[in-house]
């Protein structure tokens, strides 16, 4: 008899269930004498031993739901292990695993939820792992799940706002999630048609950035729109610290990036600018078809690695190929988008600006 444990951890995505649903079937299918037990809200249920029986039954009429049916829950890394005040969840979830007589556990997370994995993995649990996140920004894979259906949705907003934007002749700021990197920003803003796109990656000047709003009215263009990274920092910011930028940060108090900027714009252009932010709208609702087929794949291939026991590995995607890449490879790196990718290389080859 094989004892799985399976969990969703960190923020939730779309494609979650689908994947969830892909692993069990192909598990149920491979192996003969098999019992999956679903871990609550993450590694909280690790740590505190909540989880309950699946049965079949469980995993099916979920291809399209959102959200994951474990629940989910944020559990940082750094409070993993606090010796000063006698904490250590990994130890708690060691016991867990123990207690339960899992064979093997199986992941599916994103940055966060990978240095968790890895560590737990090094000290001697069987981890299988899937890539989720809406920010794609998983080393090791060429895409994680989440990502295009969150795409599709950002993409949407800036449609609408496009329409809007053209009756009244404005000028837009849409604020795309994506954390600290720039990818689900990039991909939206070039397929909403957006003018300027700013990312994390190239930090941005006012001056230029007004200087395109300018040109675009001289062209007897009406409105404007501006597809901001959530984590877009401006020139002056890239020189401060972390601690720097975190301070400057608090001190202006705009609650988010896409105030700031629509506020020095304001200043700098004349113009009156309108701020639209989707957020977790952005990871709600049903995976678009491309995530329910590279959840299928990928939670095929995790069963794969499950049945010939080949554990410390995440399922990836490479050049439309699933792989699996060790844990140690992917834990604690954070896949930024290349400055000088095709992507950026096109939008600017149409005239689209990145602010810098
Ligand atoms: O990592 C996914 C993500 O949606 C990021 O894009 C965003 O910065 C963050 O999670 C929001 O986190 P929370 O759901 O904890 O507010």
């Amino acid at each position: 008899m094989k004892r799985i444990g399976i969990l969703t951890s960190g923020g939730d995505c779309q494609g979650l269930n689908a994947a969830i649903r892909a692993v069990a079937k192909s598990i149920y299918r491979e192996e003969k004498d098999v019992e999956i037990y679903g871990i609550e809200n993450g590694y909280y249920g690790l740590i505190n031993g909540i989880a309950k029986k699946m049965k079949p039954e469980d995993f099916s009429g979920i291809l399209t739901l959102g959200g994951t049916i474990l629940g989910t829950s944020r559990q940082p890394f750094k409070f993993m292990r606090d010796a000063q005040n006698n904490v250590d969840k990994i130890a708690d979830m060691k016991e867990t695993y123990r207690k339960m007589k899992l064979d093997c556990l199986i992941i599916l997370g994103g940055n966060g939820t990978h240095k968790t994995a890895n560590l737990l993995s090094q000290e001697g649990l069987n981890v299988v792992t899937l890539p989720k996140t809406i920010d794609n920004d998983l080393w090791g894979t060429d895409m994680t799940f989440g990502f295009q259906s969150a795409c599709d949705i950002a993409t949407n907003v800036i449609d609408c706002i496009h329409t809007t934007a053209t009756s009244h002749g404005r000028v837009f700021i849409v604020e795309v999630m994506g954390h600290k990197v720039g990818w689900l920003n990039l991909y939206a803003g070039i397929a909403g048609g957006a003018d300027v796109i700013l990312l994390p990656e190239i930090p941005y000047s006012i001056k230029n950035i007004s200087a395109v709003l300018k040109e675009r009215e001289k062209q007897g263009k009406r409105f404007s729109i501006i597809a901001a990274a959530e984590g877009a920092i401006s020139k002056k910011e890239a020189k401060m610290s972390k601690k720097e930028l975190a301070e400057a940060r608090a001190a202006e108090s705009y609650p988010s990036v896409a105030y700031k900027i629509a506020h020095d714009l304001e200043e700098a252009s004349g113009s009156e600018i309108r701020v639209t932010v989707p957020g977790h709208f952005q990871r709600g609702g049903s995976p678009c078809a491309f995530d329910r087929v590279l959840c299928t794949r990928f939670g095929a291939k995790a069963a794969e690695l499950v049945k010939q026991e080949k554990y410390g590995f995440m399922v990836a995607l490479r050049q439309n190929e699933i792989v699996s890449v060790p844990l140690s490879e992917v834990a604690g790196k954070l896949k930024y988008v290349p400055t000088d990718c095709n992507e950026i290389a096109a939008a600017r080859e149409i005239g689209i600006s990145f602010g810098d």
